[in-house]
């Protein structure tokens, strides 16, 4: 017999017995009906079904109007950093963020860059591209639809501004449109941007609704046939920029030459280049959940502008000044919103905007900014002076004592024990747990056997 003939043939029985995913009309049941289905399916407890159901101030109803198939909401901390002065101003800047230590690394970094002025700032209009891709055209004809479209730029404008009156109405709309010819692995195409002011929204639904209404009209001029119709997540025309003077005097000449190596290391290669970027979007993305923004959008657009910008990667840049004194910049295009969406249907999204008291995107977007250089430069301090890992080491600590099913007044004590111990682990804690309360149990038991002697 060779190997083959002992392969076992698999049951037909057991695709049967598999659970089906395919839940049709999920999407038109109640939330309390699809976590019956739920239940079920994934044989969840009362307590982990009581897990999903337990809402925040978004509240199920809401939940189920914002996306599709909701079972429930989940949550982040939200924490308020501290310290911040920008453009003159004093401000309170909520983030949202599961991860420790950000929040304080944003309030240090303010706080070292108060007794300069704190951070200056400023933005460009927010100017958002809408990309409309057109194919089946050969080279002649790509070069005839260019100057065509450009011809007819006005009825194209007018077409895209009657989509959005009130945008318009606000000083917003079209403002410009412009044509590319690109050379693909499919042939030439051609891609129309449509250049919107999108005022104080992120703009993606207002340009993906003039994209697509003005496709037909494009396709009628040209020829070709309009495939993509949709925003460009790159916002090179919607950028912020940042600084702040950390000085010699705080900082000492050996951590701002550290601060200075650690950036070029970034500014030369992509692995550390990816991690500086990240801790810079630690702080931006913090601000913009915290305030119901598309994150994934703007995180988009800062790694591809990092990667399409010529030279260098990093999305900060440090310098010291004639007087030793450690500037950081930031550039970043920050297509963020005060309107619509989650901005306006969350309601901590709302006390968030309030917090900060901004009145238009430009300002929310310039203060996002300033916590991404805030941020950049507290981990890279943190890296030079002690490494990160101590920072994190006390909420770390506290989190795995709760993990470990340490009570809220154990937590303190076990997380102080796992860092004396230098071994902050699940299994660690669990030991110490137990020793815990092993210890308080005896002393309870002594203390009765010692009033009852006494009596
Ligand atoms: C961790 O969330 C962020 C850092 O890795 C950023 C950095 O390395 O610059 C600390």
């Amino acid at each position: 017999m060779n190997s083959c003939n002992t392969k076992k043939i698999p049951k037909i029985g057991i695709q049967k017995a598999q659970k089906q995913s395919d839940l049709s009309g999920f999407y038109n049941l109640s939330v309390k009906k699809r976590l019956g289905v739920l239940k079920k399916f994934a044989h969840l407890s009362r307590n982990e079904i009581n897990a999903l159901k337990k809402c925040g101030s978004l509240g199920l109803k809401t939940a189920d109007r914002m996306v599709e198939n909701v079972v429930g909401t989940t949550e982040f901390p939200v924490g308020i950093a501290t310290n911040f002065i920008i453009n003159g101003k004093n401000l309170l800047i909520p983030m949202a963020i599961e991860e420790p230590s950000v929040i304080a690394a944003a309030s240090n970094a303010a706080k070292l860059a108060r007794q300069t002025g704190g951070f200056k700032t400023e933005s460009d209009e927010p100017i958002m591209i809408g990309q409309i891709q057109l194919v089946g055209l050969n080279d002649k004809q790509c070069e005839k639809a260019r100057v065509k479209i450009l011809m007819n730029k006005k009825h194209i404008i007018r077409i895209c501004n009657n989509k959005d009156s009130v945008m318009v109405r606000l000083g917003g709309g079209i403002k410009d449109v412009e044509v590319r010819k690109l050379d693909t692995s499919r042939g030439k195409m051609l891609v129309v941007h449509l250049i919107v002011d999108v005022r104080d929204a992120m703009g993606a639904n207002s340009i993906n609704t003039m994209a697509e209404s003005v496709s037909p009209y494009l396709e009628e001029l040209t020829g070709g046939k309009a495939r993509l119709r949709i925003i460009s997540n790159l916002a090179v025309y919607r950028m912020s920029r940042a600084t702040a003077v950390w000085s010699r005097k705080v900082l000492g000449d050996d951590l701002i030459e550290g601060i200075l190596d650690a950036h070029a290391l970034a500014e030369t290669d992509p692995f550390r280049c990816a991690t500086h970027n990240k801790g810079v979007m630690n702080g931006i993305d913090s601000v913009l959940i915290a305030t119901g923004n598309d994150f994934r959008a703007v995180a988009a657009g800062a790694y591809s502008y990092a990667a399409y910008k010529p030279g260098h990667n990093s999305l900060t840049t440090f310098y010291k000044d004639k007087k030793g004194d450690l500037v950081g910049t930031i550039e970043i295009p920050l297509a963020v919103g005060i309107v619509g969406g989650a901005t306006k249907t969350n309601p901590v999204a709302q006390v968030a905007l309030k917090i900060l008291d901004v009145k238009t995107a430009q300002e929310l977007a310039q203060i996002a900014a300033c916590v991404g250089l805030a941020n950049n430069f507290a981990a890279m301090r943190a890296m030079i002076k002690e490494g990160i890992q101590r920072g994190h080491m006390k909420l770390h600590a506290e989190n795995i004592a709760t993990t470990a099913g340490a009570k809220p007044n154990e937590v303190k004590i076990i997380s102080k024990r796992l860092i004396e111990s230098n071994c902050i682990s699940v299994g660690n804690a669990h030991e110490i747990i137990k020793e815990i309360r092993k210890t308080r149990r005896e002393k309870k038991i002594k203390t009765i056997k010692k009033r009852f002697l006494h009596k």
